[in-house]
This record gives C-alpha cells, structure tokens and sequence, in this order.
C-alpha cells in the first residue's frame, strides 16, 4: 500500500518533517508566505493530513475540498483561532496543536516585551543609533518602575501562570482574570489572586493579555476597557491581534491613558505599512515571534508531527482540540 499523503503548509523545523518523511508522503510548501487559500484548497485535494500554522485559514470549504480521505488537522500552534473547530468536529476529524511545549518561550517574551515597553528599551536603541544622545542625564528616556507594581493577567492558563511564576521574582502584586473564575490550586502555588475584570483593569500597572481569540474575546480590550485601565498602565499582548480594539489601543497609547504597550501580535499580521500604531515611540513591536525560541520551535513540530501521524493510525491525538470526535 502506498503511504499516505500529508500537506505541510510550511517548512516547519527539520525535527518534525523527519517524523513525517519516515512514515508518510510530504507534500510541503517550501515558501516563506503562506499558500494563498486557492494552493491551500488545491493542494489538500486527496491528502490524508493537514499539518497547518496559525496563518493559514482552515474552513468548511477547505475540509471540503480536502475530501473523503482527510483524517486529521494538526496545527503547529497552541492557539487555533484560524480553523473551524466545529466544521472539523463535524466531519468526524480531530485537530490537533501544540500545549505547553511554547508555554515558558512565550512567558520569557512576554516579559521582555513588558520590561522592554516599561524601561523605553526599543526607544533608546533607536535613540542611540540615530545619533541623538550626547550625555547622562536625569530626565533622559525615563521609564516605569518594574519590581514591586502591580500586574493583572487576563487569562490565566499556561502561559498566564508562567507569567505570574516571573513575577514573583520582581515582586509584583499579581492578580489574574479567567473565564471559569477563582482558581485556588494555583493560587496557593503561585500566590496570584483572582480579581474581576474591572479590578484588574483599574489596580493593575502592567496588564498582560493570555486568553484565546474567540467569540468572547475578540476586541475585549476596547475603548470601554480602556477607560477603565489605571492611567499610566502599560499592556502587553502576547495572545492575538484580535483581543484588541487597535482604533482604541491607538488612541489610549496617545491620550495617555496607557504609557506603553508591548505587542507581538496585531489584526491584521503584519501590520499595514500605514498603521498609526508604527508611529507611537512607546509601542514596542514584534513580529509574532513569542514562541520563537530555537527550543520550542522544535518542541512544537515535534509535537505537531506526532499529533499528525496519531491520526493517520487512526489513533487518539496526544493534543486534541476537539476531543468530542471520539464519541
Ligand atoms: P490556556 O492554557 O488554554 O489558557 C487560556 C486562558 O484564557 C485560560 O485561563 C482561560 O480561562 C482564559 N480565557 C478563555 N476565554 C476567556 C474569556 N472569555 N475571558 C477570560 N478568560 C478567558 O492557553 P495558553 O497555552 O496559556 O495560550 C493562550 C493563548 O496565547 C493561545 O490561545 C494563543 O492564542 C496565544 N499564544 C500566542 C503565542 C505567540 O507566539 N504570541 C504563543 C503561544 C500562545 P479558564 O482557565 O477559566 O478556562
Ligand atoms: C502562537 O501564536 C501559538 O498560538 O502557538
């Protein structure tokens, strides 16, 4: 029997393509920009896996043109706001995507884009290198104190929690927002406190964003919310473009509202070339890179691999999104 025949949408670390050139047939997409839908839907044609990232779009029409041979979705990811969960889980196929293995990666990035907006450090990079420092001074490129403010966490699941594992080493009152309410557990273990949203917002001097995109999320950081924010905060978003209203992050990032903001992702990404938000001194921006470290990136697809080839088998996935497939 021939073996089965798997599209990778990316050239994804060789770790994980090795995996799967052991067992299966790759097709792989050897670009550095993602297949636009049309290749996407093409190349899926006949294919018995589909190992995705978080930039290409998997819908009901995809799975559909995938056709009757299609067993498994694997997205190198932990978020996967860019498939159709239930377009999947009705066609009987599990989608699989990568915990914990970026977990502590993303947190480590996190934290430098809020030390790193807190401290003014992308602005003196550029400051420097422009040729615009000429001596000390005690006014120059001021920032905001880190060890001993507050820190609100909106989300508090892996990576939440790891976030709130660093700050105890700077000292910071953590508290933490999270769908399904208070969680004690973790509570006694990392010392972080529940608070409701409007607490968050208005007690907290760092917020830093770790919910999924979803219905309930997306644009959850607004121009209500903001108003809210103690003035002068600063807020990280390692999540999704999607949970922020950039219209109003723009306009709270200019009134004063927020003093900064670290951002590694946007809506949409990349950023427009004339997005006002490139012109803000106290936005430090990244692309998308939180999980990039070497490590991880390798953990992930792994991962994503092994997720694959489980359901090619016709065996459970180690990391199941939709695990109602199985009955
Ligand atoms: P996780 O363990 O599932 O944690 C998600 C947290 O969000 C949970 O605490 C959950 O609450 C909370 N949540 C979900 N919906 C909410 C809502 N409507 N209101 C308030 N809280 C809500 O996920 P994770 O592994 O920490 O990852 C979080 C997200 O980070 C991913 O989905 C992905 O989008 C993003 N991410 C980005 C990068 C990057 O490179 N920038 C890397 C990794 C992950 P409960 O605990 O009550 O369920
Ligand atoms: C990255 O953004 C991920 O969701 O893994």
């Amino acid at each position: 029997m021939s073996p089965a025949k798997v599209f990778v949408t990316r050239a994804i670390p060789s770790e994980g393509l090795a995996l799967l050139a052991a067992q299966v047939e790759v097709d792989l997409w050897p670009d550095m920009l993602p297949p636009p839908y049309a290749a996407l839907t093409e190349r899926v044609r006949g294919c018995a896996g589909v190992l995705t990232l978080l930039s290409d779009r998997v819908d009901a029409a995809l799975l559909d043109a995938a056709g009757p041979d299609l067993r498994v979705v694997s997205q190198m990811a932990v978020g996967y706001d860019n498939i159709d969960i239930a377009a999947c889980t009705a066609r009987r196929l599990p989608v699989g995507h990568t915990p914990g293995v970026l977990t502590e990666a993303t947190a480590d990035f996190a934290w430098a884009l809020l030390m790193a907006a807190a401290r003014r450090v992308a602005e003196g990079d550029r400051f420097v290198r422009a040729g615009h420092w000429t001596t000390w001074h005690p006014k120059l490129l001021v920032g905001l104190d880190v060890y001993g403010a507050s820190l609100g966490l909106i989300g508090f699941g892996r990576i939440g929690q790891a976030m709130a594992r660093r700050a105890a080493g700077f000292g910071m009152r953590v508290r933490y927002y999270a769908a399904s309410g208070p969680k004690p557990e973790a509570e006694a273990v990392i010392g972080a406190r529940y608070a409701d949203l409007d607490t968050l917002l208005a007690e907290s001097d760092f917020l830093s964003l770790h919910v999924p995109l979803n219905a309930d999320t997306r644009q959850m950081i607004n121009a209500a919310t903001l108003a809210k924010v103690k003035r002068g905060a600063v807020l990280v978003n390692t999540a999704r473009g999607g949970v922020v209203d950039q219209v109003a992050l723009h306009a709270a990032l200019t009134s004063g509202r927020l003093s900064a903001a670290g951002l590694d992702v946007s809506d949409p990404e990349p950023l427009p070339v004339d997005s006002p938000l490139l012109h803000l001194e106290n936005v430090v921006l990244a692309p998308h890179i939180a999980s990039g470290s070497l490590q991880a990136r390798t953990r992930m697809a792994t991962m994503a691999a092994e997720n694959l080839l489980a359901g090619l088998r016709g065996d459970r996935l180690p990391h199941c999104v939709n695990p109602q497939v199985y009955g």
